[in-house]
């Protein structure tokens, strides 16, 4: 090794500070990002409510990096069997109740209609548990939020359930995190996350962060009032306006 030249351990990858030092400052920083976050949150037990298309993407794209990830809630026993199918490296399937109990982070992933009826039944379990908010209060047809800017689906949910640390961090469309790549025209998408549990948010923040996207650490749960309107704009912007759902938004600073 010539003089000079490092190289440092981090987590489960060597990491060259020549080879870093050779890519623009927006990868090294990407990089950087992400060696960290695998460094700081590695195998989780991880629960997940919702074994749909958020469920199972964010679930799929956590199991690689060595967590241990339980899948639940469907209206069949059969879905939530393939859900745990699809995202793979030894992911089970079990009930809601089983999920929590396993979950040292709970990601909560179902439709807003069903949402604090699906929290409220597992409130005991979720006590003390750091809560993954990854629904948008979404109108049943799509065509706006339920509830917003007065409050948030966070708030109502951490309201549901008291006892549990929540932290909402709306992912990227499902569309994307199936995909190949989580780069859209060469840059991640930004996920804001929001929680009033500073512990919490840290590690929802390293978890974004091994999807990959650039997760923001927005602040406390209440800024979720105007993340999930944002969510909501993309939602518009690629259902309604037809852009197409392989958008995503990002914080330049
Ligand atoms: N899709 C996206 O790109 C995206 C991006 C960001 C945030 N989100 C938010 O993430 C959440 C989940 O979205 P998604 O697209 O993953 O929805 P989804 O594919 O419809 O998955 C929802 C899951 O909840 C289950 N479920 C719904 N109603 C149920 C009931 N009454 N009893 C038992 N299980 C029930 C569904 O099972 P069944 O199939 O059996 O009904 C399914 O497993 C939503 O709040 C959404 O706004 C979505």
């Amino acid at each position: 090794m010539r003089p000079g030249k490092r190289r440092r351990w981090r987590g489960r990858y060597w990491h060259d500070d020549d080879a870093s030092r050779s890519r623009s400052p927006a990868e090294r920083a990407r990089n950087d990002h992400l060696l960290q976050a695998i460094e700081d949150t590695v195998g989780m037990k991880i629960g997940i409510i919702g074994a749909g298309n958020v469920g199972t993407g964010l679930g799929k794209r956590l199991a690689v990096h060595g967590h241990d990830i339980m899948v639940s809630f469907a209206r069949s026993p059969d879905k939530v069997r393939t859900a745990a199918m699809t995202i793979g490296a030894g992911a089970r399937a079990g009930s809601p109740e089983e999920a929590v109990a396993h979950g040292e982070v709970v990601i909560i992933a179902t439709p807003w209609a069903v949402t604090l009826e699906a929290v409220r039944s597992v409130a005991t379990g979720l006590d003390g548990k750091i809560v993954w908010d990854a629904t948008n209060p979404l109108k049943g047809d799509m065509s706006g939020l339920a509830i917003g800017t007065s409050t948030s689906g966070g708030e109502e949910i951490s309201r549901a359930v008291p006892g549990a640390h929540i932290v909402k961090a709306v992912p990227p469309f499902a569309e994307v995190l199936h995909s190949d790549s989580m780069e859209i025209a060469g840059q991640l998408p930004s996920v804001f996350v929001c929680s009033d549990n500073g512990d919490a948010r840290k590690t929802i923040v390293d978890l974004v962060g091994q999807i990959p996207a650039t997760a923001v650490e927005a602040g406390p749960l209440s800024l979720a009032r105007y993340s999930e309107p944002l969510g909501m704009l993309l939602v518009q912007l690629a259902y309604a306006q037809g852009m197409g759902a392989r958008i995503g938004a990002s914080l330049i600073r």
